[in-house]
């Protein structure tokens, strides 16, 4: 079930708030220029569906969410346990990074975790399938779904060159993950 939960960012022991209503979960985002929706409504893709079976059956909402925000273009991404290279693509969204472009992300089948930093708090949003996250561009935030990962997201892009990261060099994924160790 999606899940926010907010933290002082001092104290990953215990979450000021967490609430597990997507009405609720958006009012929390909204502040922050983040979006958050369930786009439901049409059957889902089979976990086997090829990216342009996936592509269309979300073809309105995309369209819809594009002429509102300018991007340009969407792909599926998926990442299950037999990923090659799976440690370190982990890794490569496991610490607290920022873009200059929204970070637009869609679930069709899986979950995983985006974990935003805004001013002293720390909202973890667990993101399940049929949620829309938008994070926007310049939020520090960082990405995990596991050691066990199962995503098939649809990727929402502005610019052409794809998913680039700036990294802060903070601690803060390590102090508060979203999976045991
Ligand atoms: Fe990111």
């Amino acid at each position: 079930m999606s899940t926010l939960t907010i933290y002082q960012d001092t104290v990953p022991e215990t979450p000021v708030l967490q609430t597990q209503d997507p009405a609720d979960i958006a009012s929390h985002l909204r502040p922050l220029g983040v979006r958050f929706e369930r786009w439901q409504g049409p059957e889902i893709p089979p976990r086997s569906a090829d990216a342009e079976t996936v592509l269309a059956t979300y073809r309105p909402f995309l369209d819809k969410l594009m002429g509102e925000t300018g991007a340009g273009s969407a792909d599926v991404m998926r990442v299950d346990p037999a990923t090659p290279g799976l440690e370190a693509l982990r890794a490569k969204f496991l610490s607290e990074h920022t873009h200059s472009e929204d970070e637009v992300r869609f679930f069709v089948h899986g979950s995983g975790h985006f974990i935003l930093h805004v001013a002293d708090k720390i909202y973890d949003v667990e993101c399940t399938q049929t949620d829309l996250i938008s994070v926007p561009e310049g939020t520090k935030h960082w990405f995990d779904a596991g050691p066990e990962p199962d995503v098939v997201a649809l990727r929402i892009f502005t610019h052409k060159e794809g998913w680039v990261a700036n990294y802060t060099g903070t601690d803060l994924a390590n102090r508060f993950m979203a999976y045991d160790q």
